[in-house]
């Protein structure tokens, strides 16, 4: 597939890299522009670029969002990601990494206002990004390997999501709904920040 990755840091460009390892496409982008990024994309090898933000949400079919949540303000017009699967991975956190209080509402509902037309998964949010660079195990059952959280309200998004984490060596254990599936992976949440395998991971989503 092609997949843009908005934001190119810890998770961002660790994702980049497993995508691009598992043969697809890869489009990063940054802050700063894609004439900072010729390191990561020459170790990413030949199926990858930098781009623009924009550049990177229209390239993609799937679309990663891996910046601060504080910048998210900052991410492309809500109209681009429209059709779009698109993954949420980023975990409201201030700039002094305190959890942001959004009340009652979630951090992938708040980006699901941002961006209504796209086809919003929630995912690659509870694990650190050491974890996803060092925990892929594709030669593995599902059942025996690292779990990679999805939750969402469209099925078919969902399972494209899901194909994508099984493709770069990790199994996709579904929380449920955008809200409550969302809430499930928040900080401080019985899952969060903790490897677990698809088989202790399904244990405690029971
Ligand atoms: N670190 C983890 O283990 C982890 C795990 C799960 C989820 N997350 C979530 O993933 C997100 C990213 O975390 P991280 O640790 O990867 O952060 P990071 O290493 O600081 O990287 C952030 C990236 O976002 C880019 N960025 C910032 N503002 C941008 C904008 N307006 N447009 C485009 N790119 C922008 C930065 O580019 P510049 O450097 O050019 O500004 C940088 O490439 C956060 O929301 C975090 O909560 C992190």
């Amino acid at each position: 597939m092609r997949i843009g990755v908005i934001g190119a840091g810890h998770i961002g460009g660790t994702a980049a890299k497993l995508f691009a390892e598992a043969g697809h496409e890869v489009a990063v982008a940054n802050s700063r522009g894609p004439s900072s990024l010729g390191g990561l994309v020459a170790s990413l090898g030949p199926k990858a670029r930098a781009l623009s933000p924009g550049e990177a949400v229209k390239f993609g079919e799937v679309v990663l969002l891996a910046i601060p949540w504080r910048r998210k303000e900052e991410l492309p017009a809500g109209e681009l990601f429209a059709g779009k699967v698109v993954i949420d991975a980023m975990n409201p956190y201030s700039a002094t990494g305190g959890i942001i209080d959004l009340g009652k509402a979630t951090s992938s509902e708040e980006v699901a206002k941002m961006t209504p037309k796209a086809r919003l998964v929630k995912a690659f949010n509870t694990m650190g990004w050491k974890t996803l660079e060092t925990g892929s195990r594709p030669s593995d059952l599902l059942q025996d390997r690292l779990a990679i959280f999805i939750a969402g309200d469209d099925g078919e998004a969902k399972a494209v999501v899901a194909k994508l984490i099984e493709g770069i060596g990790f199994a996709p254990i579904d929380t449920g709904s955008l809200r409550e599936g969302g809430r499930r992976q928040e900080p401080g949440s019985p899952i969060y920040g903790r490897p677990l395998t698809a088989r202790q991971a399904r244990e405690i989503v029971r």
